[in-house]
C-alpha cells in the first residue's frame, strides 16, 4: 500500500497556512458582503412600503436587474459566522447570530408573480383570508396508505379520478380548487410574496425548505381531496419512478391512471415520453435514447448516488440553510436536484414554450401527476432516514420552527411549522412498501485505477513519487481553485480540474461530536449561474478527465448533476444562483483512490444545458 500525506504533521503544517489563506479568507469575505448588503438595504429600506405603488414598481425592477441579488437580497438580520483565531491558529465559530427561522409571508402582500414569457397566464395570489389557524394533529384521522401508482385497483381509480373532477369543479373563489392548489405552487416559487420584513422573494425550492414544505402541501391537498369525497382514509398514490422493476405494469413510466382518466389527465406532457417510454432520471432537457437495460442501470446508479452514497449527512439531503433575513435558494439538496427536477422537466411537454405543465415550476402543480411524483419525493425522505449513519432530520432550530401558511379542508388557513412534519407516523399516513434494490446498486468503475486520473500519488514525506505516463497528466490539469472575488468560468463543453484535498483533522476539530468515520467529505461547486427562466444541467465525474456528454451514468464515476427547473423565482431576468455539494466520501473509496491528496473533478454540461451560458466561480471540497 502506499501512503500518502493526508494528515501527517508535515502536510498538517502546510494546510494549516493554506486554510488561513483561503477557507477563513471566505468566511470574512462573505461576512464583508453582508455587512455591505445590511448597508444598502438600510440606505433603501424608505422604498420598501412604495413597492406596491406601481409608479414605483418599474424602478425597483431596475434596480434588481442590474445589481443581481446582492442588492434585492434581505436585510441581514444576524451575523453569519463570526470567526476569530485560537491560540493554535484553529478558526473558531461561534454562533452569535441573530438567526432567525423563515416565516410564513402575509397573504394580503401578494405581487403579480413573475412568470416565464409565453406563459399561460395564471394569476398565483391566494384568496385572502379572514383569520389564521395553528395546525393540530388529529388523532381521529385513521391511518392511510399512500399506494403506488402503478398498482392501484379499479376502485381506488374511480375514487381518485372523482376527487379531482369535483375539486375542479368548486367555485373560482374557494381556496380548495385544483386551480387554487396549483397557484399555491406558483406564489411560493415564482415571486408573489417577499419573506415578511425583508426586500427578498420567498421561495420554497433549492433550500432545505423543499422537502418539509411539500410535504404539507402534500398533506393539505390530500385532505382535501379526502373531503371531497367524504372518506378520511383517502391517500395520495405515488408514481414510483425509482424502482426498476421489469415486471408489468411498469413502475417506471407515466403511469396509465394519469393518462387513462380524464380528472387525471393534463395534455400538456411530453409526447414522446408516454408509455413504455422509461423515465430518465437524469434527463437534460434531450433524449439520450438508451435501450432499456442501460436506462435502467443509469436510472439505478443515480437512485444510489443521490439518496445513499452522496446524502450522507443532513445538509447534503435537505439543502443549505435559509433562514430569516438570507436570500433565498442557497442550494438544493441531493433529491431536489435529480431525481426531483430531471422527472419534472422530463414529464413537461418539450413542444411548449417552458415545458409547461410539470417542466417549470409555476405550473408544476396543475397536473395532478406533480402530486404523485412528491409523494414519491416523500416517501424517499422516508427512506433516506432509514439507511442509518448521519441521515437524520436536521436540528438547527431555524429550520424546526420555520413556519408556512396552508389552505386546510375546510378552507381554513393553517399555519404550520416544519418540526411538526418529520414524522409521517404523527401525520397518520405510510407508504406501501414497495422495496428500493438500488439501495443495493454496485455499479463498476471505468477508471480502473488511481492512476487514470492522472492524480499523482504523494510519498509519507509530502514528496511526488516517480511519474508514471499517466501521472504526468495532472500536470496537464490545472487547478481551478476555491471561489476569488472576480474569478468565474462559463462552461463551454466538458470542464476538469484538479482540486486539493483539505486534512480531516482540522475540520474534525470544528465538529466534534461527529466521529473520524462519519465526517463526511463534499466537494463544493461555487457560484454556480444559469439563467433561472431555462433548462440547464451540468454532471458532475470524479476521476474520469475525459468524461464528455457520451459517457454513461451507471458509474460510480458520475458523482452527481446540477439541474435547473425553469423558473422565475428570482424575479425576471435574474439568474440562479447556488452552490452544488455532493458527498464523495463513498466514492473516493469505491474508486481506490482516497489515498490521493487531489482528485480530478470533470464538469459536463448536457442536454439543453449546453446551449445555456452556465458559469461556475470555484471548486473545492470541505468536510461536513
Ligand atoms: Cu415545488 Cu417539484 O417542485
Amino acid at each position: 500500500m502506499r501512503k500518502f500525506g493526508l494528515g501527517n504533521p508535515t502536510s498538517g503544517v502546510s494546510f494549516l497556512s493554506s486554510f488561513q489563506g483561503t477557507s477563513l479568507g471566505n468566511v470574512c469575505h462573505r461576512h464583508r458582503k453582508h455587512q455591505r448588503k445590511s448597508k444598502v438595504l438600510r440606505a433603501k429600506s424608505s422604498q420598501k412600503t412604495s413597492l406596491k405603488d406601481d409608479k414605483n414598481q418599474p424602478e425597483f425592477e431596475q434596480q434588481r436587474t442590474e445589481s443581481g441579488r446582492d442588492i434585492h437580497s434581505s436585510i441581514d438580520r444576524r451575523q453569519l459566522l463570526i470567526s476569530s483565531f485560537t491560540a493554535a491558529g484553529l478558526p473558531l465559530i461561534s454562533n452569535q447570530s441573530l438567526a432567525a427561522p423563515i416565516q410564513p409571508p402575509d397573504l394580503t402582500q401578494c405581487q403579480k408573480a413573475a412568470l416565464p414569457p409565453g406563459a399561460k397566464s395564471v394569476n398565483c395570489c391566494l384568496p385572502e383570508p379572514t383569520k389564521v389557524i395553528d395546525f393540530q394533529f388529529d388523532s381521529s384521522l385513521p391511518m392511510r396508505v399512500r399506494k403506488a401508482a402503478h398498482l392501484v385497483d379499479a376502485a381506488y381509480i374511480k375514487k381518485y379520478n372523482q376527487a379531482y373532477e369535483l375539486l375542479r369543479n368548486l367555485p373560482d373563489n374557494d381556496p380548495r380548487k385544483f386551480s387554487q392548489q396549483a397557484s399555491v405552487h406558483c406564489a411560493f416559487c415564482d415571486s408573489a410574496f417577499l419573506q415578511p420584513n425583508t426586500n427578498d422573494f420567498l421561495e420554497i425550492h433549492n433550500s432545505w425548505l423543499f422537502f418539509p414544505w411539500h410535504r404539507w402541501y402534500l398533506y393539505f391537498h390530500e385532505r382535501i381531496l379526502a373531503k371531497m369525497l367524504n372518506d378520511d382514509t383517502f391517500a395520495l398514490p405515488f408514481w414510483n419512478w425509482d424502482n426498476q422493476s421489469v415486471a408489468s405494469p411498469l413502475p417506471n413510466v407515466l403511469p396509465a391512471v394519469f393518462i387513462e382518466n380524464p380528472s387525471l389527465l393534463d395534455k400538456l406532457r411530453d409526447p414522446l415520453h408516454q408509455p413504455p417510454t422509461l423515465v430518465d432520471l437524469s434527463y437534460s432537457g434531450q433524449d439520450e435514447g438508451l435501450d432499456p437495460t442501460s436506462q435502467r442501470a443509469a436510472n439505478n446508479n443515480l437512485m444510489y448516488q443521490q439518496v445513499v452514497s452522496g446524502a450522507k449527512t443532513p445538509s447534503l439531503f435537505f439543502g443549505q440553510a435559509y433562514r430569516a433575513g438570507d436570500a433565498n435558494a442557497p442550494g438544493p439538496g441531493t433529491v431536489e436536484n435529480a431525481p426531483h427536477g430531471t422527472v419534472h422537466v422530463w414529464t413537461g411537454d418539450s413542444s411548449q414554450p417552458n415545458y409547461e405543465d410539470m417542466g417549470a415550476l409555476y405550473s408544476a402543480a396543475s397536473d395532478p401527476i406533480f402530486f404523485a411524483h412528491h409523494a414519491n419525493v416523500d416517501r424517499l425522505w422516508t427512506v433516506w432516514k432509514s439507511l442509518g449513519g448521519r441521515r437524520k432530520d436536521i436540528t438547527d432550530p431555524d429550520w424546526l420552527n420555520a413556519e408556512f401558511v396552508f389552505y386546510d379542508e375546510n378552507a381554513s388557513l393553517v399555519k404550520v411549522k416544519v418540526g411538526d412534519a418529520l414524522s409521517i407516523d404523527k401525520l397518520s399516513y405510510t407508504y406501501q412498501n414497495v422495496g428500493n434494490p438500488w439501495i443495493a446498486v454496485n455499479s463498476s468503475p471505468l477508471s480502473k485505477s488511481s492512476s487514470v486520473a492522472g492524480t499523482k500519488p504523494v510519498s509519507s514525506n509530502g514528496v511526488a513519487s516517480p511519474a508514471t505516463a499517466e501521472a504526468t497528466l495532472l500536470e496537464e490539469i490545472e487547478e481551478f481553485g476555491e471561489e476569488v472575488e472576480g474569478k468565474f468560468k462559463k462552461l463551454e463543453g466538458s470542464f476538469r480540474s484538479k482540486v486539493k484535498r483539505p486534512v480531516k483533522d482540522l475540520f474534525r476539530k470544528l465538529k466534534s461530536q461527529i466521529t473520524d468515520e462519519e465526517l463526511e467529505e463534499v466537494l463544493v461547486i461555487q457560484g454556480v449561474e444559469v439563467p433561472s427562466d431555462k433548462i440547464s444541467k451540468f454532471d458532475v465525474f470524479i476521476n474520469l478527465p475525459d468524461a464528455d456528454d457520451k459517457t454513461p451514468l451507471n458509474i460510480p464515476e458520475f458523482a452527481g448533476s446540477f439541474v435547473n427547473v425553469p423558473h422565475l423565482g428570482m424575479g425576471p431576468g435574474m439568474n440562479r444562483k447556488a452552490t452544488l455539494r455532493i458527498g464523495i466520501g463513498d466514492k473516493l473509496e469505491q474508486l481506490g483512490i482516497k489515498d490521493l491528496s487531489d482528485v480530478i473533478v470533470t464538469l459536463v454540461p448536457k442536454g439543453k444545458g449546453k446551449d445555456v451560458p452556465i458559469v461556475i466561480k470555484g471548486i473545492k471540497i470541505e468536510y461536513d
